[in-house]
């Protein structure tokens, strides 16, 4: 078997966003300086969507105000920022008295509908962080306050805009896979990062509607866009078998624990001298302890996840997502009748490295926002159709950081480049929004009900 290896994916992707199509945010495009707020200044709101735009779309945004539940997280993240706009906990008094044009929601997940409704309500556009929300009744709410206001939500599907997750897509649209028929997508969390998960607010569904909504949905967003079809039903099968009730000891935090030395998940906060000053040094104010215990009795979350999803096009998708494996990727295979298209990320047999330490900063890499990053690896796609002695090797260059690559070419296209053609639509709304959380939704009642759901159950989309 021959082999071909095209290194075309780079010029291929900055085809693909030079060409993007022009959309509707007029509101964006035509005024100058964008007046914008923030609520939920943690460590999201603080770093991609706080300093860095500060830092490095000074002249695209201007910060009119800063909002936190936490008055004193709200209050540092101002200084850690150097911006000189007041700081609220107060929303309604931030929208009435500075007026801005966009607000930016990233607070806790379950809390995104109620700023993403008001700010609309108080006349303004949004951008919201992923997931869009938690539940079916949330989403119908999102829905039906933007047909009355009618304003722009934007969802911030970064994963999307990756160069790698960006070549599939163009692969797909090209028919690499001639008519699809199925996908297998498995997406590994690795014991550090999938274990942060249950450190933190998201070990409740109550918050973060489980890992079915807040980690898959960026996972079905992918699915969604890559099949470009509507998802109709979902089965799905699920466990909390390793995490929470199942350790074999637990304490109040990893400072204050008893365990430090025997537990393989002990995590010293002390050692990070922000995430001390952000979420340790304001505990006093809500009681958040950033640093809980993975095996706390009353996680509620499930830690091993499976569904089939059935699609308007007669696409069936078998997913999973693992939250404590030895190494962070995913696999992921097309199925069409004309071939096949496979792709990995990370996976280090293939690779042909491992480190741990690589694996325990994974995490915080994907979470850097880096400008200047120069890929040193590539992604690989492979293209092989039947009948076809030879496959194609498509590599694409691999960055590490910002999410794949994706939060820097996401936010570019956000305030550098909101005319730019989007020919592959990586900009997403809330009919994005709302099919991405409504299979997590969906497959959270399958496990409850041992039934295939339909999304039509749920919400008139
Ligand atoms: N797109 C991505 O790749 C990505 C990455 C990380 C986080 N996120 C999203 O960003 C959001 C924030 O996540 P984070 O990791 O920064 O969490 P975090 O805990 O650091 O921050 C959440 C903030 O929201 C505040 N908050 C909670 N409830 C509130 C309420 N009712 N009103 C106002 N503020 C409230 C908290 O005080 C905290 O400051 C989440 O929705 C998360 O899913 C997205």
């Amino acid at each position: 078997m021959h082999r071909r290896t095209f290194l075309k994916a780079g010029s291929l992707v900055g085809a693909a966003f030079a060409t993007r199509q022009a959309r509707a945010f007029d509101l964006w495009k035509n005024t100058a300086r964008k007046r914008i707020a923030l609520v939920g200044t943690g460590i999201r709101g603080s770093s991609l969507w706080g300093r860095n735009l500060v830092e490095n779309y000074g002249e695209q945004v201007e910060f009119v105000g800063l909002c936190d539940i936490n008055p004193g997280r709200v209050e540092f993240v101002k200084g850690a920022m150097g911006v000189d706009c007041p700081a609220y906990t107060d929303f309604d008094k931030m929208m009435n008295e500075q007026q801005p044009e966009w607000v930016i929601v990233t607070t806790m997940d379950s809390t995104h509908d109620i700023y993403i409704i008001r700010a609309m309500e108080l006349g303004a556009h949004v951008i919201t962080e992923k997931p869009m929300t938690t539940t079916a009744e949330k989403t119908q709410a999102i829905l039906d306050a933007q047909d009355r206001h009618g304003k722009e939500v934007l969802v911030t599907f970064n994963y999307r805009h990756s160069p790698h997750n960006t070549a599939i897509k163009q692969q797909l649209h090209d028919g690499a896979v001639g008519k699809m028929t199925s996908v297998d997508f498995h997406w590994y969390l690795n014991v550090y990062h999938g274990a942060s998960y249950f450190r933190r607010w998201h070990g409740y569904v109550k918050n973060s509607g489980s890992l079915w909504v807040h980690k898959a949905t960026h996972h079905f967003d992918l699915l969604n866009w890559w099949i470009d079809a509507k998802p109709v039903a979902v089965t799905a099968l699920g466990a909390l078998e390793h995490y929470g009730k199942n350790g074999p000891y637990r304490g109040e935090s990893c400072r204050t624990c008893p365990h430090k030395n025997e537990c393989p998940y002990y995590w010293d906060i002390t050692k990070d001298e922000y995430l001390m000053d952000l979420y340790v040094d304001n505990e006093e104010y809500d009681g958040y302890i950033r640093d809980s215990c993975v095996f706390r009795e009353d996680i509620d979350i499930w830690d091993k996840m499976s569904a089939q999803i059935e699609y308007d096009n007669d696409v069936v998708v078998n997913y999973s997502l693992t939250t404590y494996s030895p190494y962070e990727g995913y696999r992921i295979a097309f199925n069409g009748h004309d071939g096949r298209l496979d792709s990995w990320e990370d996976i280090p047999y293939q690779r042909g490295e491992y480190t741990e330490a690589e694996q325990g900063a994974m995490h915080s890499d994907e979470m850097t926002f880096k400008t200047d990053e120069v890929p040193t690896e590539f992604h690989e796609i492979i293209v092989h159709k039947n009948f076809e002695p030879e496959f194609e090797s498509i590599k694409v260059p691999k960055f590490r950081y910002g999410h794949g690559g994706g939060d820097q070419r996401m936010l570019d296209y956000l305030f550098v480049n909101p005319d730019a053609a989007d020919p592959l639509g990586h900009m997403a709304g809330t009919t994005d929004g709302a099919y991405s959380v409504l299979i997590g939704i969906a497959a959270r009642k399958s496990i409850a009900e041992g039934r295939r759901v339909r999304l039509d159950e749920l919400v008139k989309v």
